[in-house]
């Protein structure tokens, strides 16, 4: 695990490889820092558009790297310099350095979105290999030689990285090593380390309750499903009602009966990211403290084919009392967010956000780089939350959820089906979802940017941990 540590100027020792980071337009302030044949490298070489270079010195390596200011655009400068961070920190490995102290003429925020960019990029998932170690780059320690940073932004910045890890872990453990049981099992240990309070209600009581949805989808395993409920409540938090966040927990989806094909079964370990984002969102909030009240809710089961299978055709009840028509066992994420969110009516919520890899119809509309969200929540809340998702650069894009788009869910023999027949599938299941809210409530679906096919700047190939920065921004700003 890559963590930023903070040193003084006057502790940075003299022998240290050096990080330099610099606007372009304030190339002069770095005359200090190189020696005079250094700088007039530098001048030359950002001329021909050449931002990054490295200066070797007897005692140590110099790098400098020249970030993009831009004056109209916050949001899109600080993506720039989270890219920059993960390109520099290619560099620095190419040298093998163990090592590196940072000192930036930069204003904090541009620093601290380099430098999250590089720990960012520095994730690998290696414990499967034999010999883990054969595999790895070797470990960097990154130090930010500052003598007044921002309050708190270095635990901030560690408690964000830990978190988004632990949700890539999570998403690319395979279901061989993480079951449903086993998921619960960690969201408790790791709510716990918190200070999160944790409930784990399982099968008996999810039974009792009736949770129809999330006992139809997990009938055919050998595994229970669980439904976890975290809390995070300071004595100090602003809002006065919870903010509720649901997180679709399904540990693998094989489509259930309406099978899927192998090409698209194969990503499916994935299907736990929203549930992964949930929990990686509360433990940094609560890490760092933030003064709002939280409560998480992640419905936990696999999908899976059995001599027990949920049939298509069959008709459920869910935990609300509404009966459902299966017609596709491959829409398992709704129901069992759909009692979640009816669970979650007992809060009284403020707001309601569920995150899902919920369906394919928003990959193939967005691909990777954005988050289809749709929702009732006011549209104060819906900036606010857009603008969350530029900071952190999970963008937002909105769907109607028009009363046309729900027309489809009609069943003949029961009060709703799980599937509709148009093209816009993904507000389709946003339609199903809105029947069991009666709260302010938005609705995620990640299934774009929560797993990769190949890595992407600071992102890598497979779990992204998509949500965590997003949730945390949004919630850390929540009532202010
Ligand atoms: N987990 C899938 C959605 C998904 C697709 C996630 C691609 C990540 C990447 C979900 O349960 C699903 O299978 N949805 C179906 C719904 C359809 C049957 C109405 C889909 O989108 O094909
Ligand atoms: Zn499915
Ligand atoms: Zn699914």
């Amino acid at each position: 695990m890559q963590y930023l540590h903070l040193i003084s100027t006057a502790n940075c020792p003299a022998h240290e490889n050096l990080l330099l980071l610099a606007l372009r337009s304030d190339l002069d302030l770095l005359k200090g820092a190189l020696e005079p044949g250094e700088y007039l490298f530098l001048q030359k070489a950002a001329k021909k558009g050449v931002f990054a270079c490295c200066f070797p010195r007897a005692e140590r390596l110099v790098f400098v790297h020249l970030l993009e200011p831009s004056a109209a655009d916050n949001a899109l400068q600080w993506e720039k310099a989270r890219q920059s961070g993960s390109q520099q920190l290619r560099d620095i490995r190419h040298y093998k350095v163990e090592s590196v102290a940072v000192v930036s003429y930069c204003p904090h925020p541009m620093t601290l979105a380099f430098l999250e960019g590089l720990l960012l990029g520095s994730y690998q998932f290696l414990r499967h290999y034999s010999s883990p170690e054969r595999q790895a780059a070797p470990p960097l320690q990154v130090r930010w030689v500052c003598d007044a940073p921002p309050a708190g932004a270095v635990e901030e910045m560690n408690a964000l990285i830990e978190a988004v890890f632990l949700a890539r872990d999570l998403v690319n453990e395979p279901h061989s090593h993480l079951n449903t049981t086993q998921l619960a099992e960690v969201t408790r240990a790791i709510a716990e380390q918190n200070s999160c309070r944790v409930e784990v209600l399982t099968l008996e009581e999810l039974r009792k309750l009736g949770m129809g949805g999330l006992l139809a989808v997990s009938q055919a395993s050998e595994m229970p499903p669980y439904f976890c409920i975290l809390e995070w409540k300071p004595t100090n938090h602003r809002n006065q009602r919870p903010v509720v966040l649901v997180g679709k927990g399904v540990v693998y989806d094989t489509g259930g009966l309406s099978l899927k094909t192998p090409e698209a079964m194969e990503s499916m370990k994935c299907d736990m990211a929203g549930a992964a984002a949930v929990l990686g969102a509360m433990c940094a909030i609560a890490k760092t403290r933030q003064p709002v009240h939280v409560i998480g809710l992640l419905p936990i089961t696999d999908n899976k084919v059995g001599s027990r299978s949920l049939m298509p055709g069959d008709v459920i009840r869910m935990y609300s009392g509404t009966t459902v028509e299966v017609t596709n066992t491959d829409a398992e994420g709704r129901l069992i967010l759909a009692d979640a969110l009816h669970y979650a009516k007992r809060y009284q919520p403020e707001l309601v956000l569920d995150l899902a890899t919920l369906t394919g119809a928003a990959v193939r509309a967005l691909g990777s780089h954005a988050i289809c969200y749709m929702g009732t929540a006011a549209p104060e809340v819906k900036r606010t939350f857009e603008e969350s998702g530029m900071n952190t650069y999970e963008r937002l894009v909105e769907l109607p959820l028009w009363e046309e788009y729900g027309e489809d869910l009609k069943s003949s023999i029961a009060d709703l089906k799980n599937m509709g027949h148009g093209p816009a599938g993904m507000i389709s299941a946003g339609k199903f979802l809105e029947h069991f809210t009666d709260y302010p409530w938005l609705h995620l679906d990640i299934a774009g940017p929560a797993y990769l096919r190949a890595s992407s700047g600071y992102r890598p190939k497979d779990g992204t941990g998509v949500g965590v920065r997003l949730l945390f921004d949004f919630l850390k700003r929540y009532g202010c």
